[in-house]
């Protein structure tokens, strides 16, 4: 199983655990999260939902191999079917990054609630590498966080950034030793057994309501885009290019 999940003392846990392949997220993975976050809302016992990975790595993103041969399809996609669980999640999201947090592992932080990053964790969202183009709102929410310029650098160029880089552009809350990622990440999820639920929920709803509208819209508008790229000639040079080990050659595009 690559997805483990756990309940204890009101924090319900969701580890990707996939370290032979970098824990890249496939279409089953996506179901299995968006099945946990699901029943961590219904379930009153619940009341804050960590989010984790393996020691070194968080995600290497979505699993290259479903992109080549599964490519998802808008909205009823696994990953979208996820995403609109996590970002419609109102309860809150802890998400503890143990390494590094590639393409969908980056673009997922920016709808957890706190994020906490360990000290040797990098951040990328290569899309424009792989033939693609930002997804589930990054490419509104990214420019919105560290303006236009920090933002091309990241988006466009694709270039990886640490996580005193995320906590300065608003991604993250605080850079920690690997070691004490997780256990920090707990802690802060179990303040929330001390807290009205209501009240938190109701927070978090307001908190996201604007910016939810003008996400959805994105992630419509994006999702059309990236489903076209996916199977574009681009793609798939850069796909097979990442199985065979070798650089892609976009020279003749
Ligand atoms: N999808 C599918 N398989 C992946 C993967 C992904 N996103 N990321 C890593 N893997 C696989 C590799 O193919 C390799 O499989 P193999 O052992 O059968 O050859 C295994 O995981 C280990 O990866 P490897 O690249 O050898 O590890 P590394 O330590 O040298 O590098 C990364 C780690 C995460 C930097 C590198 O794997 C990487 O760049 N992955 C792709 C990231 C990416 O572009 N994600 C998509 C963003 S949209």
């Amino acid at each position: 199983m690559s997805i483990r999940t756990a309940t204890l003392n009101g924090v319900a846990t969701i580890e990707i655990a996939r370290p032979e392949k970098k824990n890249a997220i496939t279409q089953a993975m996506y179901r299995s999260m968006a099945d946990a976050l699901d029943a961590a809302v219904a379930d009153n016992a619940v009341r804050a939902v960590l989010l984790t990975g393996q020691p070194g790595i968080f995600t290497s993103g979505n699993d290259i191999e479903d992109f080549m041969q599964r490519p998802a399809d808008g909205t009823e996609s696994p990953a979208f079917g996820f995403m609109r669980s996590l970002i419609a999640c109102d309860k809150p999201v802890v998400a503890a990054v143990t390494g590094a947090a590639i393409g969908i592992g980056t673009t997922l932080l920016l709808h957890c609630d706190f994020v906490y990053v360990s000290d040797e964790a990098r951040l990328a969202m290569p899309f424009v590498s792989l033939g693609l183009v930002p997804e589930f709102g990054s490419s509104l929410i990214v420019p919105q966080l560290m303006g236009n310029a920090r933002a091309a650098e990241k988006l466009l160029l694709g270039d990886p950034f640490t996580g005193a880089d995320a906590v300065e552009a608003g991604i993250a809350n605080a850079v920690l030793p690997a070691a004490e990622v997780v256990p920090h990440a707990r802690r802060v999820a179990e303040r929330f057994n001390g807290l009205p639920p209501g009240a938190v929920r109701e927070t978090k709803r307001l908190m996201r309501r604007a910016r939810n509208d003008s996400t959805f819209e994105a992630i419509g508008v994006e999702g059309g885009v990236f489903a076209r790229r996916l199977r574009s000639p681009e793609a798939q040079e850069a796909f097979s290019a990442f199985f065979q080990k070798r650089k892609p050659d976009f020279s003749k595009f």
